[in-house]
Parts: C-alpha cells; sequence; structure tokens
C-alpha cells in the first residue's frame, strides 16, 4: 500500500471511530428493550468471571447456559453464583425462594455446541489463550444462529486476534464484553469494538449492559483496553517496588489503601483476580501486542514466574502473596 493510501485507510478508520462514539456518547437510549433481541445467552467457562456474568445476567432475567470442559468445574461456578446470590438475599432481604428462581433460568452442559444452538449472545470467558479462545468461537460459529452476537471477556488480547478465524459477517458481530472482579460487585462493564463494528450493535449491548445493572464504557480494540492498560503498569511497579526491596507487601498495600483511597492495595487485587491472569496478560503484551511487545516492563519477573510455577497463584490456590485459609 502507498504511503498516501494507508494515511487514507487511516483517515477512514478514524472517521468511522469518530461517528461510532458520536451516535453513542450520551445516548441512553431507552428505545432500545435488549430483551426483544437477546433473551438466551450461552456462557463459555465456569470459571470466576464466566459464572460471575452467568450470575448477573440471569439475575437480570434472561436464560443462561453455561458450558465448561467437566462437570466438577460447572458444579464449582454454580456453587460460587449461589453462594453470592445467597450473600446478596440476605443483605437486600429478599423472599425464601429468591436464590432458586434464579438458578431456575441457569441450566448448564459440557457440550460445547449445543450450548450456544439457541443463544443471541455468546460470552466465553475461557482461560486467556489466543489459540483456544480463536478455537472455540470458530467452533461455535459453525453452529451459532447468524445473528448471534460473539463476545469475549478477553482481559489482554485484541478482539481481532480472538475473532481472527471467524467469518467475516459473525466477526462483525464480534466484539469484547469485559467484566470485572467480583462480577457481582464491580459495576463496569467495558465495551472493545473494532473498526468495522456497526454502532447499532454497540448501542444494543450498551442497553444490555444496562439492563444487567452495569455500566458500560466504550473503548477502541487496544491492548488491556481502558482498566487493565491502566492497572496491569500499576500492579508491575508494585511489584518491582517490593522485589527491590524499596517497601513491603503490606506496606504498599497499605499505602494505596490510606494514601490513594483505593479498595484494595495491589497485592491484595492481584491475589483476587489471580496472578496467572496477570501473568497471562503481561506474557501476551510482551510477546506481541501493538506499541508494548518487547517492553521491558511487561517481561515477567523471575520472583512471577517463580510464583507461577509453584501454583502461588492467589486466594484461589490457597495462597499467593498471602497465605488464605
Ligand atoms: N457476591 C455478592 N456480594 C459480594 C461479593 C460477591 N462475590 N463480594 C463482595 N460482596 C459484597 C459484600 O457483601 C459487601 O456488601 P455490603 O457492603 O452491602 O455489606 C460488599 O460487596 C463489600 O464487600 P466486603 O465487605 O466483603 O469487602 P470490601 O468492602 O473490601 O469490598 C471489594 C470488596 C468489592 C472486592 C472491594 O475491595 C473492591 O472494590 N476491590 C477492588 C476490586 C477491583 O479492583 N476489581 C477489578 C479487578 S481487575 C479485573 O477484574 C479485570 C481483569 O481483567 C483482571
Amino acid at each position: 500500500m502507498s504511503s498516501s493510501a494507508s494515511a487514507n485507510a487511516a483517515e477512514l478508520a478514524l472517521r468511522r471511530q469518530h461517528q461510532i462514539l458520536d451516535h453513542l456518547r450520551g445516548e441512553s437510549h431507552p428505545e432500545i428493550n435488549p430483551k426483544t433481541t437477546i433473551s438466551h445467552i450461552a456462557i463459555y467457562g465456569a470459571g470466576i468471571m464466566g459464572s460471575g456474568i452467568v450470575q448477573v445476567a440471569a439475575q437480570s432475567g434472561y436464560q443462561v447456559t453455561l458450558w465448561d470442559v467437566t462437570q466438577a468445574n460447572i458444579d464449582s461456578g454454580i456453587h460460587a453464583i449461589r453462594t453470592s446470590l445467597s450473600k446478596i438475599a440476605r443483605k437486600t432481604g429478599q423472599p425464601a425462594d429468591w436464590v432458586q428462581s434464579i438458578l431456575t433460568r441457569i441450566s448448564s452442559t459440557t457440550d460445547q455446541l449445543a450450548a450456544c444452538a439457541s443463544a443471541d449472545l455468546v460470552i466465553e470467558a475461557v482461560v486467556e489463550n489466543l489459540s483456544i479462545k480463536q478455537d472455540l468461537l470458530s467452533h461455535l460459529d459453525t453452529v451459532a444462529k447468524p445473528t448471534c452476537i460473539f463476545a469475549t471477556n478477553t482481559s489482554s488480547l485484541l478482539v481481532a486476534d480472538v475473532a481472527a478465524k471467524l467469518n467475516d459477517e459473525r466477526r462483525q458481530r464480534t466484539v469484547a464484553l469485559h467484566f470485572f472482579n467480583p462480577v457481582a460487585v464491580m459495576k463496569l462493564v467495558e465495551i472493545a469494538y473494532m473498526d468495522g463494528t456497526d454502532p447499532a450493535l454497540l448501542a444494543l449491548l450498551k442497553a444490555w449492559v444496562l439492563d444487567i445493572g452495569k455500566v458500560p464504557v466504550l473503548c477502541r480494540d487496544t491492548p488491556g483496553f481502558i482498566v487493565n492498560r491502566l492497572l496491569v503498569p500499576y500492579n508491575i511497579e508494585a511489584r518491582q517496588l517490593v522485589e527491590r526491596g524499596d517497601a513491603t507487601i503490606e506496606d504498599v498495600d497499605t499505602a494505596m489503601k490510606l494514601g490513594a483511597g483505593y479498595p484494595m492495595g495491589p497485592f491484595e487485587l492481584m491475589d483476587m483476580t489471580g496472578l496467572d491472569t496477570g501473568y497471562h496478560i503481561m506474557k501476551a503484551w510482551y510477546g506481541a501486542a501493538p506499541g508494548l511487545a518487547k517492553d521491558p516492563r511487561f517481561k515477567p519477573s523471575p520472583e512471577m514466574e517463580q510464583m507461577i510455577s509453584s501454583g502461588y497463584l492467589g486466594r484461589k490456590s490457597g495462597r499467593g502473596y498471602y497465605v488464605y485459609d
């Protein structure tokens, strides 16, 4: 491509982005009822994020099917949902059958294709591995309805890469819907879009996010979107402070809670989100992320590699920067 052609393409992409933002900025789209388009949602991955997304969707009246590789994973996801719903029921004084009434909207299966056959929206929240996500979505593409929207809950990969094996029509209906941990509590959902994404699809998804009681923000398809693009370097700086021996883990956490008003210190947060999650993000960015590849900040340190290989993944494994019962 000549330099003037590539400048034109870049200008077109920018203009398109501005059109999307102009179309959506400040508009609440009260005319859009997402339930007329989306009634059945298939969610892939019963881990912390997948089960959290199942919960908030079912709580808001959607029929949800949860898929995972093993029944044991599904059982553990459903157990987490039941525990979280029971906590909310106690706190908000819900009637005795409230938890069960939400659980009845959730079905589950280990049959990958059956889970999405009648879905209007698919959200994948499987392990943060590009080829696993690509293969999963291209497999689902063979049976999903043509109108079905595909979404990835990736925390670090580009939507364009996750959608790379999909046909053109499906790719245009693919976005990121990025939730935050703990999903039941955190109000934000990032909607990340590609240059060719239809603004009408974004308007629908904004309305859907509002309908499940969350607040949407839009971001172009860039590594880490908004939150992780800022949070990951912050976590890395915290780790380097400790690795250099400048301060202790406990003092860094106390400092950020009491000095910056954060609800958790960076080490408490990394333990909650999982050290493996942060590690996969850093490896992906250091390896190939546009503008970030080979940036030495994102090269996992030997100390971090050591923790991962020892299985110190945070709360979920009982030990990370802190030890948990
Ligand atoms: N289900 C239901 N309710 C829950 C819950 C769950 N899983 N977890 C917490 N809660 C409720 C509690 O019941 C409590 O409710 P009340 O205040 O009404 O009593 C409330 O949330 C606060 O919880 P706690 O009192 O137990 O503890 P806390 O005040 O320390 O809050 C926290 C916990 C909400 C997690 C808070 O510490 C916080 O906001 N931390 C930061 C979390 C964060 O930054 N998340 C984003 C991580 S990045 C990410 O997820 C993206 C990625 O790609 C990795």
